[in-house]
Formats: structure tokens, C-alpha cells, sequence
């Protein structure tokens, strides 16, 4: 029988916890998230939905991983035969999300080259959709697709990426994740420093800074409470939105990376520093991001509102600009910025794909070396989409999906079927005995009651919003082929792998220490 990995100490876990959570989505989804939901009054939702749903599903998924000692698809089905196909839905939103996450790091890594020289231009936004994404025109018809062909300076960035990527995971866990955890986790955050630090030194950071955390509390209450938003609810389903992505939590990710912990080790501690982590992180890159988004806005004499970007143009098109505007060293500057996001992304990319390579493993009994073989390759194979000249486009509605309709409703599957339909509270003891705190019984009503609630409510009105305006206004046949039968094919290859196939000689956990 095959040992099972596991982390060299507990410091690695935490390391390669953190690692997997701050990515992409701490450092340019975090600031323009809060700025567009009420500046500082976001924060009253986002540590809401912190307390009442993302640190008590990391400590589920820790718990489950840790007891089922294996693959989200096995740790489940050792809590009920009947939940396995839930590991693999889980595992198969990892592999969608891995094929285009793996292109946004690739970008970063071609922006993070062309700081040096500032080959962007003046016109950064015809640059980044033009000349580097390749867009063609008329992208998605109303009857089809002009993908244009693949744009080879994404191409080379990306096998560089997947090479990275297939090297580290080959290593495996303690010689591959958490070695590299344990290196780029403090550089990261090195790095992150010295950004914020010459960010906030410049001149206009403040108005920045005002723009982001002077509070709306209008935004986020509802009418009898004083608010002035009507769609105040969309802010506390951002705030969950972000703590999901953020905290890497409903995409089985934790239940893969707890399941290599030593038995004997904490999980409660570990859980809060980790998500107490990645909020700081997420705080800081704001502060950094904001700061240079203030400075930007005087210096051009703009309001901030009209600087700062959501998505995809905040890091591509904002960033570059105020890089051209710097005074003196932007290319250092510019490359501090984009390696932040290639590390955070790196770190994060891996862990996505280790619940997939851990599952592929564990159910066909094959070597740690084969199924990264046959994970990376796939992947690798489907993550070319995104370098035609449609991949941001495919990208966007992949993603939109994939988060309000795959996220959102997994873990919601989550939450109900270990909430109801198993000992919740033999978990929470699990946890507790190992660990340097109690968890008490308010565990079990946020996941048993609140989160849920929440979750179906999310549910509804993202199905809601979508009845009323499509997502982006996206022709028809674009939202039903990458948004619609994507998520159905996702949950019914996962009844297949869990259905059709037999455990071949299960690994049984590893019980004890080391
Ligand atoms: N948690 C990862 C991120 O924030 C997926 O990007």
C-alpha cells in the first residue's frame, strides 16, 4: 500500500494554505470588490461573511480533509458513499477555473517583462485588447465565434507557466508545494511591502486611500434601515463572492491540502492565522493599489472614480498607465507590481490543480508522477482556448459562471449535505481535540443554518439577474455553450467519475504522527 504525502512541519501547511488562498483574487479582484460596494462599509459585510461562512467552511474543510485522510472525492465518499460525486464536481470546477487562471498568470508574466520597457505605450487599453490579446473584431456574433487564432506571445508565457507548474507538481508535496509555499510566501510578501511603501509615498495617495475606505453606509443597508441603495443585497453577495474565492474554500482545495497534515496536528489555530492572513494581504494590496490609483488621479487632474477600473483593466490597462506616469524608476515599480501577481498567482495555480492531480491519483490508483502527467496535459491542452484572440472574452463568461453557478452552489451542496446528512458535530470534536483552541456550537448553526441561507438566497438572485439581463449582454449561443452546459457537463462528469468508475485499492489514510 502507497503512503500517503504529507507535510514536512506545520509551518509548511500553513505556508501552502496561504499560499493557495492570496492570488489573484487579493490583489486585483480585492480592491476594486471594496470600492465598488461602499469603500469602508464593505468591510461590515466582508467580516460578516468571514465569521459566518469562510472560517467556519475552512474548518469543515479541514476537518473533512484531515479525517478522510485523502482526495476530496475520497475524504468525501468516506463520510457517505453517496457525497463522492460532490468531490468531483468540486474537483472538476477546479479544472475549469485552472485552464483560464493559468492564462491571467501568464499575462502577468509578459506585463511583468514589459515594465522594464514600458512596451505597453501610451494607449494601454488598445494595447492590452489589441496588440497583446489579439481581439478580433466582431469576437462573438450572434451566431458564432471568431476566435481569431492563437496569439503566440500568450503562447510562450503560458508553456513557461505550465513548465513551472509540472515541474513543482512532479516534486510533490513537501519537496514540490510546500518548498516553493516556503520560498515565495515571504518574498511575496517582501515584495508587497516595498509596492505599498512607494505607493503610499506618493504624491496623492491619500485622495486614493479617502476614496477607498471613507464609508457608504448607504450602499450596503436596506431602505428601513436608512440605506439608499435598492440592490443593497448585491453587496453582502460580493462580500460572500470574495471570501469563497479569496479563502480558496468550496473548490475542495482545503479538504486536499488537509488531508496531508499530521493527524496529530492543529487545525482551528491554523485555520484563523490562515484566514486572518490572506484578509491582511487582501488589506495591504488594496492600500497599495488605491494609493497608486489616487496618484494617478491628481496627477491627471481625474476623479478616482474615473481611474479606477473593475476587473481585468484595474492590473492591465490602469496599472500600466500610472507606471508610464512615474516619475523616475516605473519600471522597477511596474515590476514589483506584476511579479506580485505572477507569485500569487503561481502559488495559487498550483493548488488548483493539486485537487485534481490528489483525485485522479487516489481513484485510479496510479503514481503521484502519472496522473500529473495526465492532469497537466490536459489542462494544457484546454488552457490554449484562452490564448486565441476570443480568450478574454471566453475567459469572462467561463468565469462568470463557473464562480455564481459552480462556487456558489457546490459549496451550497456542501453545507447542506455534511450539515444534515452526516455528525457534523463528530468533526467539530475531531477538530477540537488536536487543536490549541475549542471550537464551539456556533459552528454548527452557521454551517447548518446560516450559511446555507445565505447561499440559497445568493443562488436565487444570481439566477435572477440572470433571467433579466444576461451576463455582459453576450449573445445567446456564447452564454449557453461557456456558461451554461460548461457548469451541467461539470456535474455530470462528476456523477460519471464517481458512478462509473470503482475505488481501485482505496489508500487508506495514514493514522498518527509521522
Ligand atoms: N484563492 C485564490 C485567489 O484568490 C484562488 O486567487
Amino acid at each position: 500500500m502507497k503512503q500517503r504525502d504529507q507535510w514536512a512541519s506545520r509551518t509548511g501547511f500553513i505556508l501552502a494554505a496561504a499560499g493557495s488562498a492570496i492570488g489573484l483574487g487579493n490583489i486585483w479582484r480585492f480592491p476594486y470588490v471594496v470600492y465598488g460596494n461602499g469603500g469602508g462599509a464593505f468591510l461590515i459585510p466582508y467580516f460578516f461573511a468571514l465569521l459566518t461562512a469562510g472560517i467556519p467552511i475552512l474548518l469543515l474543510e479541514f476537518g473533512i480533509g484531515r479525517k478522510g485522510g485523502g482526495s476530496a472525492p475520497y475524504s468525501l465518499s468516506r463520510l457517505s458513499r453517496k457525497f463522492e460525486w460532490l468531490g468531483w464536481w468540486q474537483a472538476l470546477i477546479c479544472f475549469v477555473i485552472t485552464t483560464y487562471y493559468v492564462a491571467i498568470v501568464a499575462w502577468a508574466v509578459s506585463y511583468f517583462f514589459y515594465s522594464f520597457n514600458l512596451n505597453w505605450g501610451s494607449d494601454t487599453e488598445g494595447f492590452l485588447f489589441g496588440t497583446y490579446l489579439g481581439v478580433p473584431e466582431g469576437v462573438v456574433t450572434e451566431n458564432g465565434w471568431n476566435f481569431g487564432g492563437i496569439q503566440w506571445h500568450i503562447l510562450l508565457p503560458l508553456v513557461a507557466v505550465w513548465a513551472g507548474v509540472y515541474y513543482v507538481l512532479s516534486k510533490g508535496v513537501q519537496r514540490g508545494i510546500e518548498r516553493v509555499s516556503k520560498i515565495f510566501m515571504p518574498i511575496l510578501f517582501i515584495i508587497m511591502v516595498l509596492f505599498v511603501i512607494r505607493a503610499v509615498t506618493l504624491p496623492g495617495a491619500a485622495v486614493g486611500l479617502d476614496h477607498l475606505f471613507t464609508p457608504d453606509f448607504g450602499k450596503i443597508l436596506p431602505g428601513f434601515l436608512g440605506g439608499t441603495n435598492p440592490e443593497w443585497y448585491t453587496v453582502w453577495m460580493a462580500a460572500y463572492g470574495q471570501i469563497f474565492f479569496s479563502l480558496s474554500i468550496a473548490f475542495a482545495i482545503m479538504i486536499t491540502y488537509s488531508s496531508y497534515i499530521d493527524k496529530k496536528q492543529d487545525v482551528n489555530n491554523s485555520g484563523f492565522i490562515m484566514a486572518f492572513s490572506n484578509s491582511g494581504f487582501e488589506f495591504l494590496a488594496a492600500i497599495g493599489v488605491f494609493a497608486a490609483i489616487g496618484f494617478m488621479a491628481t496627477t491627471s487632474g481625474m476623479d478616482v472614480s474615473e481611474v479606477a477600473k473593475a476587473g481585468l483593466g484595474l492590473a492591465f490597462v490602469v496599472f500600466p498607465q500610472i507606471i508610464n506616469s512615474f516619475p523616475i524608476l516605473n519600471g522597477t515599480f511596474g515590476a514589483l507590481f506584476f511579479l506580485s501577481l505572477v507569485i500569487a498567482g503561481f502559488t495559487s495555480l498550483i493548488s488548483i490543480i493539486e485537487v485534481l492531480i490528489a483525485a485522479v491519483r487516489d481513484k485510479f490508483n496510479i503514481s503521484r508522477q502519472a496522473s500529473v502527467n495526465w492532469v497537466v496535459g490536459i489542462c494544457a491542452v484546454v488552457s490554449l482556448a484562452y490564448t486565441t484572440g476570443a480568450g478574454v472574452v471566453l475567459l469572462d463568461i467561463v468565469d462568470h459562471y463557473i464562480n455564481n453557478f459552480g462556487i456558489v452552489i457546490a459549496g451550497l451542496f456542501e453545507v447542506i449535505l455534511i450539515g444534515w446528512f452526516t455528525r457534523l458535530a463528530t468533526i467539530r470534536e475531531e477538530n477540537n481535540l488536536v487543536s490549541d483552541f475549542r471550537i464551539g456550537r456556533w459552528w454548527d448553526v452557521m454551517i447548518k443554518v446560516v450559511t446555507p441561507l445565505i447561499l440559497i438566497y445568493m443562488s436565487y438572485k444570481n439566477f435572477e439577474q440572470w433571467l433579466n439581463t444576461p451576463y455582459e449582454g453576450y449573445p445567446l449561443h456564447a452564454q449557453l455553450t461557456f456558461g451554461w452546459i460548461m457548469v451541467a457537463l461539470t456535474i455530470v462528469l462528476a456523477f460519471v467519475l464517481a458512478y462509473a468508475f470503482r475505488w481501485k485499492e482505496p489508500m487508506k489514510p495514514k493514522q498518527g504522527g509521522r
